[in-house]
């Protein structure tokens, strides 16, 4: 996208990870600084775009699978911009009753997905903050569409590498608290595990970014999950979650789903 065409309140000097994010899935959502953020990370791994498609491709697993499970709401928090297979598109091809709710901090994902997403009565998008939960379990319009009595798929997809371990452990805490039993929490996670250099020189895409990425090890992804029951094969790299194929891919990311 050109800079001049940017939407109001969007800053196209610092790179975003939404925009970072789009690059890598070879969107037209980003400007020239993200696209130079980008090339920090591929030059490093030049399979991390990869890695972002294998993150879509489970982020649509999850979603079957939770509606296998009997899930028939789901909270996106941080949505990215929109592309192909979002939450909606796979939960309400499998049921057309399923109720999304976008929440993103980024002003560029709001106007997109406003513009992209049906506003309708099964899915909304609103502005929030993962650092800041509570502030995102008492939006009017979330609760509108949301029923925490019932079970609820919470996913947090590559953002929680956005937040501080206090925060992260936070957020999931705040969620757990009012999901409902046969609720379910899905999330993928950056990693260095395995090749410490070159993750070291990956990070350094989100250095000057609106936020920066912090990799977390198996273990500490695992923590994540305190409260939890992981549901098979627990925390495995994102190809590996309940894979369609082979199950080979990049080894960028950490995924799992677990039990309320
Ligand atoms: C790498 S993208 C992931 C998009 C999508 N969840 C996926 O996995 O395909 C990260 C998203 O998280 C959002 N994000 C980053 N920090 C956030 C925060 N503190 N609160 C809410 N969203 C955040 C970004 O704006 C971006 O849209």
């Amino acid at each position: 996208m050109n800079e001049e065409f940017a939407p109001p309140g969007v800053d196209t000097r610092t790179a975003s990870p939404a925009r970072i994010y789009d690059v890598f899935l070879g969107g037209k959502d980003n400007f020239a600084v993200d696209r130079a953020a980008a090339k920090v990370a591929t030059d490093a791994g030049p399979d991390i775009p990869q890695a972002a498609r294998e993150n879509r491709a489970f982020l649509g697993r999850a979603v079957r699978f939770a509606i296998e499970s009997g899930v028939r709401q789901f909270v996106d928090i941080g949505t990215g911009l929109p592309t192909q297979g979002n939450v909606h598109e796979v939960a309400q091809a499998l049921d057309p009753s399923a109720r999304v709710v976008y929440v993103d901090n980024d002003p560029i994902v709001l106007v997109h997905a406003r513009a992209l997403l049906p506003a309708s009565a099964t899915t909304a998008v609103i502005r929030g903050d993962v650092r800041e939960p509570a502030g995102i379990l008492k939006d009017a319009k979330l609760l509108e569409l949301i029923d925490f009595d019932r079970p609820v798929a919470v996913l947090m997809l590559a953002v929680l590498h956005f937040a501080e371990d206090e925060q992260a452990r936070a957020a999931i805490a705040a969620f757990r608290d009012v999901m409902a039993p046969g609720s379910l929490l899905a999330l993928s996670h950056s990693t260095a595990e395995g090749q410490p250099e070159r993750g070291r020189q990956a990070v350094g895409a989100w250095r000057d970014a609106t936020a920066r990425l912090r990799s977390r090890d198996r273990a500490e992804v695992e923590a994540l999950f305190d409260g939890f029951e992981l549901v098979e094969p627990g925390v495995v790299w994102v190809p590996q979650w309940r894979p369609d194929g082979d199950g080979e891919g990049t080894r960028w990311m950490y995924a799992g789903v677990a039990r309320r």
